[in-house]
């Protein structure tokens, strides 16, 4: 596996790769990688014949009051996890080898960041969107792989490829759970013992809300209120951040519950911000949005 932090050293090898017919496949992360992780590079060594992997953990997507300073940087434990499990390249850029000193241009979506996380977490998908863009650019890939945890971090960047004509194709990984149903995140390290298991609460409120829709029930509002309930019984209602159904194309409230619904919600158990996510019938909507098994 070759390492390299220099984006002009990367974006030359992958064109030459290119050159050579290989598909080049592109996982971007921050690190700390986790089996979630390891999901996106198997898919990845699926779907291209030479992996890139980045870690860089982007300031621009952290609010004021979020974690930057204290999120995990274990790079060297990153970088044996990225060797065993197959990735060719290593990227590990800098924050100058990134964005130039006077950096000035940003990515801004519109419409699908006006739900779910997008109200409260100012600017972050504008610092989401401009660094994939970036990266995106340097490692110049076929394909590049995303978590359906962040299932609307996902759609934004397939939205600014389609409307921004960038030549990648965006394929979406299926979330990585605990055995008890917690979703996968490098956020869950900063859990306490007992916090650990009230996390659970956010896929018991996602399986309550599939048994619902798997049993007839339609009211998207209904639907939304129980899976409530259910958070409120093990956090203050004040924790729950929000619980959403929103069409997958547009990320646009619904009221009525259907195949491409997304549901989608976001807790904070005890000071750490968690999210998950369904999508309703996704077999269904596979093949139109590069939902992977
Ligand atoms: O999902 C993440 O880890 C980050 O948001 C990403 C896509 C690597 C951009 O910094």
């Amino acid at each position: 596996m070759q390492v390299l932090s220099s984006p002009t050293e990367v974006a030359a090898l992958s064109l030459n790769m290119r050159r050579l017919g290989k598909r080049v496949a592109f996982v971007p992360t921050m690190g700390a990688l986790h089996a979630g992780h390891l999901a996106l590079i198997e898919a990845a060594k699926r779907h291209g014949d030479w992996v890139v992997v980045s870690i860089f953990v982007n300031p621009t997507q952290f609010g004021p009051a979020e974690d930057f300073g204290r999120y995990p940087r274990p790079l060297e434990a990153d970088r044996q996890t990225c060797e065993a499990g197959g990735v060719d390249l290593l990227f590990t850029p800098s924050r100058e080898d990134v964005y130039a000193p006077d950096h000035s241009v940003y990515v801004v979506e519109g419409n699908l960041t006006r739900g779910l996380c997008g109200p409260h977490r100012p600017g972050h998908f504008r610092g989401v969107l401009t660094v994939v863009a970036i990266l995106l650019n340097i490692a110049l890939p076929d394909v590049a792989i995303f978590g359906q945890k962040d299932a609307q971090q996902a759609r934004l960047i397939q939205r600014m490829v389609r409307d921004l004509r960038m030549a990648t194709r965006i394929l979406i990984a299926p979330t990585v759970r605990e055995q008890d149903g917690l979703a996968l995140s490098s956020r869950n390290q900063y859990l306490t013992e007992e916090e650990r298991c009230r996390a659970c609460v956010l896929s018991e409120a996602l399986r309550l809300a599939e048994s619902c829709y798997a049993a007839g029930d339609r009211d998207a509002v209904q639907v939304c209120a129980r899976m409530r309930a259910r958070c409120e019984a093990v956090v203050p209602a004040s924790a729950v951040e929000y619980i959403e159904a929103v069409d997958f194309e547009g990320l646009a409230p619904v009221t009525t519950l259907a195949d491409g619904t997304l549901l989608a919600l976001c807790v904070r158990v005890g000071k750490t911000r968690l999210i998950d996510n369904v999508i309703l019938g996704r077999p269904h909507m596979a093949a139109a949005y590069g939902l992977l098994a």
